[in-house]
């Protein structure tokens, strides 16, 4: 059955999924980039948008497994933009530039309509005014059978969770202390929720925590 699955999701020591005061020039937030430390060396991100081979050990394969059997994704705004409000033109393409790395459907969660964007490579943007229950309902339909993946920010993820609705969480928990920013474990009770954490594996730079609901 088609699963819902957070993967290769940051978050630092103290519960920080993103920097605060996002921006054009802050994508990940003021200080976030040391969130993403872990994955930015490795081989799944380097073929993606660098220039070199990339490292091939433990945290490049956490990384690269998060892309297997995924058949459409789920994004908040924030994490498709720094647009804020109505949508003041159609100019903004999300941060990958022509080509996206989803090469799959993408439900944007968002007050503010907008139309389907199509990228190349496949990816096609759809902007879901609906909530969250409706943009699950078409991702699955979107994804034929796959999995679909829950991209992010942490306000999208608390939401799935709080829903009951996440299968299954990959976290890279950073030795980093963010202070401030988007908190993932606001407002949560991830026992009460019925989750356990059921496998750890130590990475280069991250180690990595596997969650599900417990049988
Ligand atoms: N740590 C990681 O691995 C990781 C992964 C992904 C992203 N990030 C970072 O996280 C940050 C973004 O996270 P975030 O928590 O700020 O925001 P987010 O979850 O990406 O987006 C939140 C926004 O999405 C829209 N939205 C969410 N739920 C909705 C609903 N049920 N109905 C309608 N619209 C809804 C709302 O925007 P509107 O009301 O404006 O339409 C809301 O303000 C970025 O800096 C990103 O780079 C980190």
């Amino acid at each position: 059955m088609s699963k819902l699955r957070v993967e290769s999701f940051a978050v630092s020591i103290d519960g920080f999924s993103a920097g605060p005061n996002q921006d054009l020039q802050n994508p990940l937030g003021v200080r976030g980039p040391e969130l993403m430390g872990w994955v930015f060396p490795t081989r799944m991100f380097q073929k993606m948008f660098g220039q070199g081979e990339g490292e091939t050990g433990i945290d490049n394969g956490m990384a690269e497994q998060g892309f297997e059997g995924i058949g459409a994704w789920i994004l908040g705004r924030n994490m498709f933009g720094p647009v804020r409000g109505p949508w003041p033109d159609e100019s903004w393409k999300g941060w990958w530039g022509e080509e996206p790395p989803y090469h799959t459907q993408v439900f944007v969660l968002t007050h503010h309509p907008r139309a389907p964007l199509k990228m190349k490579g496949g990816t096609e943007f759809r902007f879901v005014t609906e909530g969250i229950h409706s943009a699950l309902e078409q991702a699955k339909k979107a994804a034929g059978g796959k999995d679909v993946r829950l991209g992010g920010g942490a306000a999208t993820v608390r939401q799935y969770l709080r829903a009951g609705l996440v299968d299954e969480l990959h976290l890279a928990v950073r030795p980093v202390l963010m202070g401030a920013g988007e908190p993932l474990w606001q407002g949560i009770d991830m026992h009460a929720l019925g989750y356990e954490c059921w496998k750890q594996v130590a990475g280069e730079r991250a180690t990595h925590v596997f969650l599900r609901k417990r049988a």
